[in-house]
């Protein structure tokens, strides 16, 4: 398999705070990578870097042979990535197929002015966008009629309205119960079958297990283990990291507080 997405030594610091430290990794073609790590590990802000919405202050970024870690956020999608995050963003006075299609357009070229028209190709991606995601029934409905499982899938709908090569996930399954993660981690594997090449931010490590081929960890922004996800969650310092984590709350919890 060819590699499809790289990370050579990539920094983010916010000020004199170091989110992402030194960072690298590939992702190959056709794979569903995961990524994992304690709250404020760095895991959104690596996606904030990669899609261009907060710039990286050093290394390199490559995309399909191609350096995108200077570029804009729509420039970045045009090229073939898109995103979803982690909590459920919504244009909720719209409807939701008028979600898709605003979200669409940001991937593709000459949609023409979108509060007059949208090209018939971008409404044939937000329609195949809203079928892939069992939502083609609601596509009238206001986003803010939706429920959260609902709203998860619009998000993930709009990125796939832009046709990507690579889709980064954060937290999909984040909020949802058992029933409403296991479909939404059909979605995911459905998606990757489709050819799209997927990686993914999850610290539910059941549902990392039930998708991914590989696991980094991050830790204070730095990788401390990657590799198959049954190998990873046997390595000494990962298992430290969760632990201590688990300690922590076990700890806060008995003093009466959070
Ligand atoms: N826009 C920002 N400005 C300043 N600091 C930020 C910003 N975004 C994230 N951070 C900080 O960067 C660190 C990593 O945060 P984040 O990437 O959200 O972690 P994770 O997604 O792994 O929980 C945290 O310490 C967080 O407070
Ligand atoms: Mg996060």
């Amino acid at each position: 398999m060819a590699t499809l997405f790289e990370c050579q030594n990539v920094n983010k610091a916010y000020g004199g705070l170091s989110a992402v430290k030194d960072l690298t990794f590939f992702v190959e073609e056709g794979e569903i990578y995961a990524i994992a790590g304690p709250n404020g590990a760095g895991k959104t802000t690596l996606f904030d870097t990669i899609t261009g919405v907060s710039p990286v202050t050093s290394g390199v970024i490559r995309f399909d042979g191609q350096e995108i870690q200077r570029r804009r956020p729509d420039s970045i999608c045009r090229l073939g990535i898109a995103r979803t995050f982690q909590t459920t963003v919504a244009f909720d006075t719209q409807t939701v197929l008028t979600n898709v299609l605003v979200g669409g357009m940001l991937g593709r070229e000459g949609t023409g002015n979108p509060s007059t028209s949208f090209s018939e190709a971008a409404i044939e991606a937000a329609l195949d966008g809203l079928e892939f995601c069992d939502l083609l029934h609601k596509q009238g409905q206001l986003a803010s009629q939706l429920t959260v499982s609902e709203r998860k899938r619009l998000m993930l709908a709009t990125a796939l309205a832009t046709q990507p090569k690579l889709l980064l996930l954060d937290e999909p399954v984040g909020g949802l119960n058992r029933t409403e993660r296991e479909d939404m981690l059909s979605l995911v594997r459905k998606v990757n079958q489709a050819g799209v090449t997927v990686l993914l931010i999850e610290h539910i490590m059941k549902a990392v297990q039930a998708v991914a081929g590989r696991l980094l960890i991050l830790h204070h922004g730095e990788k401390i283990a990657e590799g198959p996800p049954s190998q990873v969650l046997r390595d000494e310092r990962v298992i430290e990291v969760y632990l201590g984590g688990k300690h922590r709350e076990r700890q806060s919890a008995s003093d009466g507080g959070g």
